[in-house]
């Protein structure tokens, strides 16, 4: 298998202005990341308007695609050469590592979408390490979720081990999990979704 960039590096040092720029003007990722976010609407059924937090929202291609279809939507990353771009197209977001806390007060938000990020969640040296990161991010999502609240999360699992641990510890916090996988057997078009219900 290949090295990922989140098996070997934290994201806030991975995107430096130049990836951040590079990402931002790739009309490849700009399509798949627009297709993937109509998807994730798709999944999630909730009709605008609705306030939205978009995790690791990066350069906002997601963002763009929810304030379009009339949703309120803010956004948290890590790396600020991905904010910047964010910022100089209007949107609302901040800088935050969600595996620590979301900065938002208790039920702010109606639902959570996250597109191509929680992968980053599984970069560690500890399975330890990483089942409290992932422990920690659910509980934060828990939290600044909306009683009855969805999240969804489009990600690249390295393999099933990684995508029932997270099922898994969103079960572990109360949520209804339903997992998605669309085009299965077409490696390159294979994409999973998460699709977690508050439920107390
Ligand atoms: C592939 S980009 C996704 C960009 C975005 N969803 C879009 O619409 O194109 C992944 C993003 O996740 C962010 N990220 C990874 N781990 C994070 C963490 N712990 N906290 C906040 N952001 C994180 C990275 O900084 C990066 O901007």
């Amino acid at each position: 298998l290949a090295l990922l960039p989140e098996d070997f590096i934290v994201p806030e040092i991975y995107y430096t202005e130049d990836r951040a720029k590079q990402y931002e003007k790739n009309s490849r990722i700009q399509k798949i990341q627009k297709e993937m976010t109509y998807r994730a609407l798709e999944l999630i059924k909730i009709s605008p308007p609705a306030l939205i937090l978009d995790i690791g929202c990066g350069t906002g291609i997601s963002m763009q695609v929810l304030k379009t279809e009339g949703y309120e939507v803010k956004g948290v990353d890590i790396a600020e050469p991905m904010l910047m771009i964010a910022r100089a197209k209007g949107l609302d977001v901040l800088r935050a590592d969600f595996t620590v806390e979301i900065p938002f007060e208790p039920g702010f938000f109606d639902c959570i979408i996250s597109i191509s990020t929680l992968q980053w969640i599984f970069h560690g040296f500890k399975p330890s390490e990483i089942y409290e990161k992932i422990r920690r991010t659910t509980k934060e999502i828990k939290r600044v979720l909306k009683a009855d609240g969805k999240a969804i999360f489009q990600f690249y699992p390295k393999n099933d081990k990684q995508l029932d641990l997270a099922g898994r510890i969103f079960k572990n916090e109360d949520f209804k999990v339903v997992k998605i996988i669309d085009n299965p057997n077409i490696p390159k078009r294979r994409k999973v979704y998460l699709l977690c219900r508050k439920t107390i």
